[in-house]
């Protein structure tokens, strides 16, 4: 949710800028800007709509700057027009502000400095920054920055520059993330890594209440009440060819095909046959606490809360846990209780999810032991949860989830084999059960050489307005997941509902022109969910059911069936969920959206 990016060292500024901006897109693009320090002071372009037209803004322009910062945004107080994009000025045009997050007392600190006489040009919350950093600054940015922040309540993560202090670069965090770079007689700063991966692999992540002054020489780090802070260097072990699309057309599409490898890396090292049980270091806890554990709290947000779902099933199924899952938004507002044996999951690609973030925080604050599960490697939640399981799905660009879901499932399998062996799962079953995730990702790999065919059934549906998706016990959240797919990527309305539920009301719009979505395979509601297509077909709807491998019974009964390869019912999901990913990305791509960038969504919301 808005990418910053900023650079000092000897090369040129703006070409750096905007590779990293175009990095960081996936994190917002209603608009974008940039703010150089030439000869002339500090030059200030930016305009709405993606960083193509950024640059095209910029195109044939001669900058010699060495330094400067760059913004692409998601836009939250104000439109995404021109005058909004960040970077933002003071009056003098001296200083120049990005910012990712909402200062929340904008508006009383807007009409002080108002009344004080700065003249405001954007409806944004951030152009405080720059005003109330104009108001203090007397030479010293960072202090100024300090002071500045002193006084404002809300989430930030934001760069600034000043004309008097050239190749200094101000960075702070509180709720927000900030990595500085660390080069070679160059310095970088950025939301996140992929935006600097190609210059150095060196990292240093800030922390809440963090500032930083970063030089072309190094930077040092303190806290907002002045505490100076050593700087702990860490190695990204990404490469650059990972954050690429390597000949797809689409990140999601590459993301999609990853599976049957990031689920590999999700279970690598991690299975023991002898046992038939996983093995979770990362848990950082105990066999006694593991066995004391007597309820389970799993939250998140959008697909990871799809994951968490499945997750209920599987730890209620193998462990015999009482789970309940919970939206992170809803969870922090709701006093949950935390009693001695609760432990909470917060489940998050990107681990920095504010909703999630802030869940995370209560769940500490009432006592919990709280565990991530997360894939971006020193985030914010694997940094401060007590322990955890990374998912190991590499970066995700896409905006719509795919890899990461399943990686979280994956892992939510493995937690809940832990705990159940460590309860009543027998051994038999523990093994019966890595036996069929090692066969996972070859599974996955026969169903994405289905594509086509998935394809020729997008083109015939493509034009509907309205899906519904079904799905019964642990392929439920799968439906709603099928579901989410379609409806963030292609703009079609699609709603996920348990099969049995259908009759309790979106029967009523079933027609010929409501296409339905019926997972469908064989277990132990299987007979059930075949009354439920013959309830659809009764009244003219369309059937795609996803279906086991070899029954011919479901083909006579439905217009397509995708079928399935056979795998323990607790499994499935794994592999129900890939021929939904791939039909909502074909209809995306034949109503032309823009698969990886859909509108109005970001990638990483990190605004409540
Ligand atoms: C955004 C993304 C979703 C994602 C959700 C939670 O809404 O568009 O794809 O599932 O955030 O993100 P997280 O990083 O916490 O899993």
């Amino acid at each position: 949710m808005c990418g910053i990016v900023g650079y000092v060292g000897d090369k040129p500024a703006v070409p750096i800028l905007l590779e990293g901006l175009k990095r960081l897109e996936y994190r917002g693009y209603d608009s974008a800007g940039i703010a150089v320090l030439e000869d002339q002071g500090i030059i200030l372009e930016k305009c709405a709509g993606k960083v193509s037209a950024l640059e095209n803004l910029l195109k044939g322009r001669n900058f010699q700057s060495t330094f400067g910062i760059a913004h692409t945004r998601w836009a939250t107080h104000g439109e995404p027009t021109d005058l909004n994009a960040h970077p933002h000025m003071d009056c003098k045009k001296n200083i120049a502000v990005v910012h990712n997050g909402i200062i929340e007392n904008y508006r009383s600190l807007r009409e002080v400095l108002a009344n004080k006489g700065h003249i405001f040009t954007s409806d944004t919350d951030t152009e405080v920054l720059a005003h109330l950093i104009e108001e203090y600054y007397e030479g010293d940015l960072v202090e100024a920055v300090r002071t500045a922040l002193s006084q404002v309540e809300g989430t930030y993560g934001i760069a600034v520059v000043c004309k008097d202090n050239p190749e200094e670069i101000v960075a702070a965090r509180h709720g927000s993330p900030l990595v500085i770079g660390r080069g070679q007689g160059e310095n970088l700063v950025a939301s996140d890594c992929s935006a600097i991966i190609r210059h150095t692999n060196q990292v240093v992540y800030l922390e809440d209440h963090e500032i930083a002054s970063v030089t072309r020489e190094g930077f040092s780090i303190s806290t907002i009440d002045k505490v100076e802070v050593t700087p702990h260097v860490q190695e990204i072990s990404w490469t650059l060819d990972q954050i690429e699309k390597g000949g797809f057309p689409y990140f999601m599409l590459k993301e999609i095909h990853e599976q049957p490898l990031t689920l590999q890396n999700a279970m690598r090292g991690r299975l023991n046959y002898d046992e038939g049980i996983s093995r979770l270091n990362g848990l950082n806890l105990q066999y006694e606490e593991l066995h004391h554990i007597n309820r389970v709290i799993l939250t998140a947000c959008g697909t990871s809360w799809h994951a968490a779902l499945i997750g209920e099933y599987l730890l209620e199924d193998f462990a015999s846990i009482p789970v309940e899952v919970e939206y992170a938004s809803e969870f922090r507002y709701r006093s949950p209780i935390i009693q001695d044996g609760t432990v909470v999951f917060v489940i998050s690609q990107s681990g920095e999810t504010a909703d999630t973030l802030a869940a995370m925080k209560e769940a500490i604050r009432k006592g919990a032991t709280v565990l991530g599960i997360c894939n971006v490697v020193g985030s914010t939640i694997a940094r401060e949860t007590d322990g955890g399981v990374y998912i190991h799905a590499g970066p995700e660009i896409g905006v719509a989830s795919t890899k990461a879901f399943t990686s979280q499932i994956m892992v939510l399998t493995l937690i809940s084999l832990l705990l159940g062996r460590m309860r009543n799962l027998s051994l038999e079953k523990g093994r019966e059960v890595i036996d069929a995730l090692k066969k996972i990702p070859e599974q996955v790999e026969s169903l994405l050489k289905n594509d086509s065919y998935i394809k020729e059934i997008a083109r015939e549906y493509y034009k509907k307005n309205n899906f519904l998706y079904l799905g019964r016990g642990i392929n439920y959240p799968v439906a709603l997941e099928g579901a989410l797919k379609l409806k963030e990527i292609s703009y079609i309305h699609a709603e996920g509902y348990p099969a049995a539920e259908m009759k309790h009301g979106p029967i009523a719009l079933i027609d010929e022109n409501m296409p339905v979505v019926v997972i469908a395979i064989k277990d132990n509601v299987y007979e059930k969910v075949l009354s439920n297509i013959e309830e659809v077909k009764a009244r003219n709807g369309r059937v795609i059911a996803i279906a086991t491998e070899g029954d011919e019974e479901i083909a006579r009964l439905v217009n397509h069936v995708i079928y399935i390869p056979r795998t323990l019912e607790q499994l499935s999901p794994l592999l129900n969920i890939i021929p939904l990913q791939l039909l909502a990305y074909h209809m995306a791509v034949l109503r032309d959206c823009n698969v990886d960038q859909p509108r109005n969504l970001a990638k990483s919301v990190t605004v409540e």
